[in-house]
């Protein structure tokens, strides 16, 4: 078992695929990528042969007949995670998909619900949480570092030049918060430990109909309060601040911190700071290895469907609060 190694179909020639979690399955110690199917046969043939991927298929249902191939990585427009999950679900095809898992919780459930029908795993792609610095600060949290958590800051902003990217059409689940927004929410939610019971939120809607820009507050029953705000028009900006009675914890790159060191920079009362420097390593392959590690071992994901369930009925909080122009929407 231990020199096993599950063999990995990704659908789609998607940028994600391409910049990071082929590269990151490709380097694990425990996955091999042996199968990239696209919609279009050269483009995938040569997307191949860049990769350094032994096949490739011109539709995303044959890959999913190959019989030697344990697991899919589905880096698809939003729209189409849940479909094609249910697709591979059915083909016995373990599934990492992309975050957000589905457009709603209602469609997470019902992917999670497939998942276990057909006894395989599924897990959202959220690949920050696997970051041993993201570890780290749910910890200094729990262990009471910072006094009570009162008070949490994020932010996940980028800019977009191409009017035809995914991510500003409606149709495809594009939007800041479904593209960016959706980390805040979770980060801001694991840091809690908890669910909010109501949430606000204002945005500025893209000619397309999709929210370009949003700032919202989520309150959580112990009077913490969680703001945020997210874009795809502003330049990058990608950080959390979390502040308690006794000391505040800042968290620069949050999300996306590359492969170097990273740092937590902790502000205690009067006003010394502290830096925490955490080894760089890559966060995809950690999240790709843990995957691997659960088919192989037959044990749950670290993050089931479930979890990807309750961060979308936050988000689908928010947006009704930002169609009502910031009613308080409880959750
Ligand atoms: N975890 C992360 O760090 C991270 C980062 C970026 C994006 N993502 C997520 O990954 C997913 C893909 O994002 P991306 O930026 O990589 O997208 P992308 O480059 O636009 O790729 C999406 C792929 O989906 C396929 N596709 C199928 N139907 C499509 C349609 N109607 N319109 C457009 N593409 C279609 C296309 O592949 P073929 O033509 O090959 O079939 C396309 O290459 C999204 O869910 C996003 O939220 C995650």
């Amino acid at each position: 078992m231990a020199d096993r190694k599950i063999r990995w179909g990704v659908i789609s020639t998607a940028n994600i695929g391409r910049a990071a979690v082929i590269p990151a399955i490709q380097a694990s110690r425990n996955g091999e990528v042996v199968a990239v199917a696209g919609r279009e046969a050269a483009k995938t043939e040569a997307f191949a042969a860049k990769l350094g991927i032994p096949r490739s298929y011109a539709s995303y249902e044959a890959l999913l007949q190959a019989d030697d191939i344990d697991a899919v990585y589905i880096p698809l427009p939003n729209s189409l995670h849940r479909e094609w999950t249910l697709k591979a679900a059915e083909r016995g095809k373990h599934i990492l998909c992309e975050k957000p898992l589905g457009l709603t919780a209602q469609e997470c459930l019902e992917m999670e619900a497939a998942a276990r029908r057909s006894q395989v795993k599924l897990m959202e792609a959220f690949m920050y949480r696997f970051h041993p610095r993201t570890q780290q600060v749910v910890e200094m949290v729990q262990a009471g570092r910072l006094g009570d958590l009162r008070l949490i800051h994020s932010a996940f902003t980028f800019r977009l030049t191409r009017p035809d990217n995914i991510r500003l059409q409606p149709e495809l689940g594009g939007g800041s918060l479904m593209d960016v927004g959706c980390y805040c929410v979770n980060l801001s939610r694991t840091a809690a430990g908890a669910e909010p019971v109501e949430v606000q939120a204002l945005a500025r809607w893209a000619p397309s109909g999709v929210d370009e820009q949003m700032a919202g507050t989520l309150r959580f029953a112990s009077g913490l309060l969680a703001q945020f705000d997210c874009a795809l028009t502003l330049e990058r900006r990608e950080a959390y601040e979390l502040s308690g009675t006794e000391a505040s914890l800042a968290v620069p790159a949050a999300f996306l911190p590359g492969a170097g060191d990273t740092t937590i920079l902790e502000t205690r009362a009067r006003g010394q700071v502290e830096q925490h420097v955490v080894a760089g390593v890559d966060e995809y392959r950690l999240m790709v290895e843990h995957f691997a590690d659960c088919v192989l071992e037959d044990r749950p994901p670290r993050y089931a469907a479930s979890e990807a369930a309750a961060n979308m009925r936050v988000i689908e909080a928010l947006y009704r609060s930002a169609r009502e122009n910031g009613t308080v929407v409880r959750i």
